[in-house]
């Protein structure tokens, strides 16, 4: 596996959240869980933006808005410095550089990655392969550069003054959107693996609650027609011997191949979970285990966790590594 340009950790000290870049807003002007809640509800049109990258302010750039955005280095300094962007859950997302200027020497370097990586983490983390890392540096990736998901990375290193590259940012349709990610913990979605094998999973960055309000997992067969009972929800699927599964959890970091589970489920239930699990975590997540013998869906809602909720929440990430 190629290495990464890891951001250096120093950059995401203290309140990341605090410190992202919000459409259409300057940063930290209002408290984080307002601008979050609005994020996620905002319909954006897909009017063409032209953005220049503020070094001072935007060396951790997260962007859900389409346009092109243009970098010049300040500085001879070697610091890496990412484009965190994300699209609505059915959209994926396409870059083109317009330009690159940025001189191979001294490391200078711009990266594609096909998802998020965060301090040495990669989501999605199953299935990785190495074509989901594009380099280069004196001229533009020839490969088109295409997410898998709704979420994709651009890291960049341009040690030399003047120098930089532009990027046009463009957010086409997922039909099959399987991984997703939520920024901003609000909102109600539905998982599906379209009948196929494999995972899929919903990465919302933040602690959260998570309520299931309908579960289809591990029932409708794929080929002919048998009538479908409402099994009910039905928890510890794996030691039962059933294949396919829901879990859900969190992790402290992107790396949902790590997560904690609170609950396993599975079953044809149309009645929503008695109460939401309630997700002290960096990140909240819920897996879908898929063996390709079935249409699995499930329905959740996510909304973020109150703070007076932390200390008696069903789960809370890294008690075990203490
Ligand atoms: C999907 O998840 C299961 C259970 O965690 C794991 O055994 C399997 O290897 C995963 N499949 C892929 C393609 O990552």
């Amino acid at each position: 596996m190629k290495a990464f340009l890891y951001i250096l950790a120093v950059v995401f000290a203290g309140d990341c959240v605090n410190s992202l870049f919000l459409p259409g807003r300057d940063y930290g002007q209002r408290s984080s869980a307002s601008a979050l809640s609005r994020f996620s509800r905002i319909r954006r049109l897909p009017r063409p933006t032209h953005r220049v990258i503020n070094p001072e302010e935007d060396c951790f750039l997260v962007t859900s808005e389409e346009g092109e955005l243009f970098f010049k280095s300040p500085s001879d300094d070697p610091v890496v410095c990412g484009i965190y962007m994300i699209a609505e859950p059915d959209k994926r997302i396409e870059v083109i550089f317009n330009y690159i200027d940025v001189p191979c020497e001294n490391g200078g370097l711009v990266a594609w990655v096909d998802g998020w990586e965060l301090n040495g983490q990669v989501w999605p983390a199953d299935a990785w392969n190495d074509d989901r890392l594009v380099e280069s540096c004196d001229r533009r990736p020839s490969r088109k550069l295409v997410s898998s998901q709704n979420a994709a990375l651009v890291q960049y290193r341009v040690p030399a003054r003047g120098k930089g590259f532009s990027v046009i940012i463009r957010h086409l349709k997922n039909t099959k959107p399987c991984n997703v990610m939520l920024f901003g913990a609000e909102g109600v979605y539905t998982l599906r693996n379209h009948g196929e094998t494999g995972n899929c999973s919903m990465l919302a960055v933040s602690p959260a609650t998570v309520h299931v309000l309908d579960l289809n997992i591990g029932v409708a067969i794929k080929k002919g027609r048998l009538l479908e009972m409402e099994t009910g929800t039905i928890h510890h699927c794996t030691k039962r011997g059933l294949s396919d599964y829901v879990d859900i959890g969190g992790a402290n970091g992107l790396d949902h191949t790590k997560m904690e589970v609170y609950d396993s489920v599975c079953g044809l239930d149309s009645n929503e979970a008695r109460r939401p699990a309630f997700i002290a975590c960096e990140d909240t997540v819920v897996r879908l285990v898929s063996s390709g013998r079935y249409h699995n869906s499930v329905t959740l809602a996510f909304a973020p966790l109150p703070l007076e909720d932390i200390e008696h929440a069903d789960l809370m990430c890294g008690l075990n590594d203490l």
